[in-house]
């Protein structure tokens, strides 16, 4: 069992703060990510799960056994950078074979190690190779294969995929979720990439300056953000500034209009409404019915193959991004830029954010 555990971790750089008040726990053979925009802490916490950085305060544990003082030959732990950080003079497999030259894992066993592990990532064939001679996309699974071969108890991923062009990146997401699914490695993965956090993870830890900001599985997160903030950094764009009704049945807009809202709504001071953009609908005719309706103009219509996104300025103020299926596939005829169309959405398809 590897289960990992951060209780109160926090790092100081001097009087900067780069993780505060840390507590998480990653269940055995869970894929957890951590997500957040640049400097928020995330290689800090996972250099101190790996031993590389040692924690100003706070208990890490793994297994239950508490790793806090041990260095990284330690911890059994296998690492990934966005670099692939290879040796450049030695081959893919002395590469691979390194780590079990540390431990003084005896020739035989290692020679068939290194083969297991660059089978594992598709790369038999090319065992004699140096890593110049290969791909970013090659040299990103020798570094896998390396953090692989030595069987770790947890796997740390620093963005890997980040040195990537797109359609290596999403070949490699599938790639690396698999083998740890099948392995049932426990994994930390570090991405500043909201979509590559949601394809990939059991849970995601969403970090802002240090902190946690908010923890769950990627549906959840996506359809029951917290904070402004992590409805923007989800994807979300629509976040309407204003307050909440006395009664709580309506949501007042600082810009005017007056929404309906429907359901439990927790209570927070300063408020966003925020509406995720494949809620809200467009028509050319006044809708009717039980639904917050807003008119407004196209000012941009873009086509994303499955979905067409529309950009609308709504005569009572807000913007609002909407996503609608593409016209072949079933969806709404386009609606150029310039016509003038209703935003619609029910009651219940708001969510209430703070503003932090
Ligand atoms: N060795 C260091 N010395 C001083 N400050 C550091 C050091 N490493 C990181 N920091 C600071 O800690 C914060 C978190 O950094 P980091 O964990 O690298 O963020 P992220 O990986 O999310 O981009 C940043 O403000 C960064 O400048
Ligand atoms: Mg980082």
């Amino acid at each position: 069992m590897s289960e990992v555990v951060l209780q109160d971790v926090a790092k100081h750089y001097g009087t900067a703060v780069a993780v505060e008040n840390m507590t998480l726990r990653i269940a055995d053979g869970e894929l957890v990510s951590l997500l957040g925009p640049s400097g928020c802490g995330k290689t800090t916490t996972l250099r101190m799960i790996g031993g590389f950085v040692d924690a100003t305060k706070g208990r890490i544990s793994v297994g239950g056994r508490d790793v806090t003082g041990l260095p990284p030959s330690r911890r059994n732990m296998g690492f990934v950078f966005q670099n692939y950080a290879l040796f450049p003079h030695m081959t893919v497999a002395q590469n691979v074979a390194f780590g079990l030259e540390m431990r003084k894992v005896n020739k035989v066993d290692a020679a068939r190690r290194v083969r297991e592990a660059l089978t594992r990532v598709r790369l038999s064939q090319y065992a004699d190779r140096l890593p110049k001679q290969m791909s970013g996309g090659q040299q990103q699974r020798v570094a896998l294969a390396r953090a692989l071969v030595i069987e770790p108890d947890v796997l740390l991923l620093d963005e890997p995929l980040s040195n990537l062009d797109a359609s290596l990146r999403q070949e490699m997401k599938l790639e690396i979720r698999q083998l740890q699914q099948s392995l049932g490695l426990t994994t930390v993965f570090v991405t500043h990439d909201q979509d590559e956090a949601m394809s990939t993870s059991d849970r995601m830890v969403l970090m802002y300056n240090g902190k946690v900001e908010q923890v769950g599985a990627p549906d959840q997160m996506y359809t029951q953000p917290r904070s402004a903030f992590a409805a923007g950094f989800l994807g979300i764009p629509n976040l309407l500034r204003g307050r909440l009704s006395t009664d709580h049945t309506s949501f007042v807009t600082e810009a005017g209009p007056v929404l309906r809202l429907a359901g439990h709504q927790p209570v927070v001071g300063g408020a966003y409404l925020a509406l995720r953009p494949e809620v809200v609908s467009l028509s050319t005719g006044a809708p009717t019915g039980d639904v917050n309706a807003l008119p407004g103009r196209v000012e941009v219509m873009t086509f994303h193959g499955a979905v067409v996104e529309y950009q609308i300025t709504t005569e009572a103020g807000p913007r609002i991004t909407a996503r609608a299926t593409a016209p072949n596939l079933g969806g709404p005829a386009p609606m150029p830029q310039g016509s003038r169309v209703w935003a619609q959405w029910s009651p219940q398809a708001g969510v209430i954010v703070s503003e932090h």
